[in-house]
């Protein structure tokens, strides 16, 4: 639970690469590389988000969300938090302000793929109303585990 806290959210610029790079390769064992991310931010149909928060030494990136608008369908590419402040709600924040921002572009769905052993993530995006609505056996390339599909009917009352 993000309390007492100053916490804005923002689009990525190329000044924030090293601090979203930073979360990424502590967050995943298999990360974008910088050219990857990089890359989001040169296409149309791509956004990042951060989730800051404010510190003594001033604004803080906390989490981030990459995602792709492609015609009225949201697709999640990427999500994280820094791994010394999980569980404060800030990857909550981050997906909160995508489907806002996601709802404002009239997106009516949206879909995203995860480790079938990632329960954090999975308890994330159910609590945000994410189902499973299929299974993609040996989908990761690195290690073959499966990827959950799990989708949200934007269309529904948040
Ligand atoms: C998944 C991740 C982004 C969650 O970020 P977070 O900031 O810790 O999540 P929040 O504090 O906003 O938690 C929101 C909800 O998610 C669920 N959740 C988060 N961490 C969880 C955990 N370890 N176990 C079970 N549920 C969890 C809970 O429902 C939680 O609500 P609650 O705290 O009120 O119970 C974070 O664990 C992470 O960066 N993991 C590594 C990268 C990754 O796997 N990204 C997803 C790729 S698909």
């Amino acid at each position: 639970m993000i309390q007492n806290a100053e916490v804005r959210v923002r689009k990525m610029t190329l000044d924030d690469l090293p601090a979203v790079m930073a979360i990424e390769q502590q967050a995943f064992s298999n990360p974008w590389s910088l050219e990857m991310v990089k890359k989001e931010l040169t296409q149309a149909w791509s956004t990042v988000l951060l989730c800051e928060e404010l510190t003594g030494t001033g604004w803080c990136l906390r989490a981030f969300a990459i995602f792709w608008l492609v015609a009225d369908e949201l697709h999640v590419l990427n999500v994280a938090t820094d791994t010394a402040v999980r569980r404060r709600g800030f990857g909550r924040r981050v997906m909160d302000a995508t489907l806002s921002f996601a709802r404002t572009q009239r997106c009516v769905q949206a879909f995203l793929e995860v480790r079938r052993s990632n329960v954090a993530a999975q308890g994330l995006y159910g609590s945000l109303g994410f189902r499973q609505v299929g299974l993609r056996p040996r989908y990761y390339q690195d290690d073959h585990e499966d990827a959950v599909v799990m989708a949200l009917d934007m269309k529904e009352p948040a």
